[in-house]
């Protein structure tokens, strides 16, 4: 009986619960990004877990496309598991939703808090749009989640191993709900859309419409050049062009600002001023994307 965690990470977090799971139940961990362009993605293992960042609410877009191709999910036991940096919302229910469409079951989902690698609002009133930073949090807040999660190890470890069934791990249920279907495509969108500085039109819904947010990336002039950003962008969404970055719109995690080794990507006008993140025990060199 063979077990595989497939992962997404864009600063670390998920990398070290997908590496912590693999390790406990004595299973392989595969980097999503280095097997999506594969045109079906088969599998002889009988436990798969799915573990990714939960991203605006829901399940980010490499996510669907991977589980759309993935080959025969009705004879596997399926577990996954979102990490989350606020709450988790409904974001398994998400997963549950998708994996159920391709003929497959999640037997069980769970949540892991992690420090949180995205921007957030100042809640200022004048120029809101311009006033979103990049969430801090202190080191001693940090250690918290990272002890927490190696007591959740063991209870994950223990449920899958067992191949129980059930849990599903999810939070305000019913605001979830209704913000996601009466807000997400319109107030969200267009809120997140603006704060990204994206001037045109989209007909695309809310999750896919995320693509468009690298409109808010520039490289300020610390760049040297090094190629990194486009070395580790999972979807390949940076080209290089005389010697500077330059974003395709196909955009998802926000993995080349924190990854910068300059520390010269910015987003909006406020990102220069804060800290950037990766998780402590993750290092560039395991985010390199080997595509075969
Ligand atoms: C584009 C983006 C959107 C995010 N949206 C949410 C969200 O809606 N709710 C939340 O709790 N965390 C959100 N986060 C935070 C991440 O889910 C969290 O920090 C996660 O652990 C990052 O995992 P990683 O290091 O494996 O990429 C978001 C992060 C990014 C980059
Ligand atoms: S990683 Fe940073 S310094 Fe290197 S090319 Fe990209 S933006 Fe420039
Ligand atoms: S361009 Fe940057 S933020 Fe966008 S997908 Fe690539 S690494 Fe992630």
């Amino acid at each position: 009986m063979s077990r595989i965690i497939y992962y997404f990470s864009g600063t670390g977090n998920s990398l070290v619960v997908a590496r912590d799971i693999a390790e406990k139940i004595n299973g392989q961990c595969i980097s999503i990004p280095s097997v999506i362009h594969q045109e079906s993605i088969k599998t002889e293992a009988d436990m798969i877990g799915i573990v990714f960042p939960m991203y605006h609410h829901g399940v980010l877009l490499m996510i669907k496309t991977f589980i759309n191709k993935m080959d025969n999910l009705d004879k596997k036991y399926i577990f996954g598991v979102c990490t989350y940096g606020g709450s988790p919302g409904i974001c398994l229910k998400y997963l549950e939703r998708i994996i159920k469409s391709h003929d497959g079951k999640l037997a069980a989902g769970f949540a892991v808090q992690m420090p949180y690698n995205y921007i957030f609002p100042s809640f200022v009133l004048k120029d809101f749009f311009n006033s979103f930073v990049l969430r801090e949090i202190s080191t001693e807040k940090q250690q918290k989640m990272f002890d927490y999660w190696k007591q959740k190890l063991e209870k994950i470890c223990e449920y899958v191993q067992a191949r129980k069934e059930g849990e599903l791990e999810t939070k305000a249920e019913v605001i979830e709900h209704l913000v996601g279907s009466l807000l997400r495509d319109t107030l969200q969108k267009s809120v997140w859309l603006k704060v990204a500085g994206f001037k045109g039109k989209t007909n695309l819904p809310f999750q896919e419409s995320i693509q468009l947010m690298d409109h808010g990336f520039r490289c300020d002039n610390k760049c040297n050049g090094c190629g990194i950003c486009s070395k580790i962008c999972p979807v390949q969404n940076i080209k290089m062009f005389d010697g500077r970055p330059v974003w395709q719109h196909h955009c998802q995690c926000f993995a080349c600002l924190q990854w910068c080794p300059k520390e010269a990507i910015q987003f909006g006008s406020r990102t220069a001023q804060g800290k950037r993140y990766h998780h402590p025990d993750v290092k560039l060199s395991d985010m390199m994307i080997d595509r075969g």
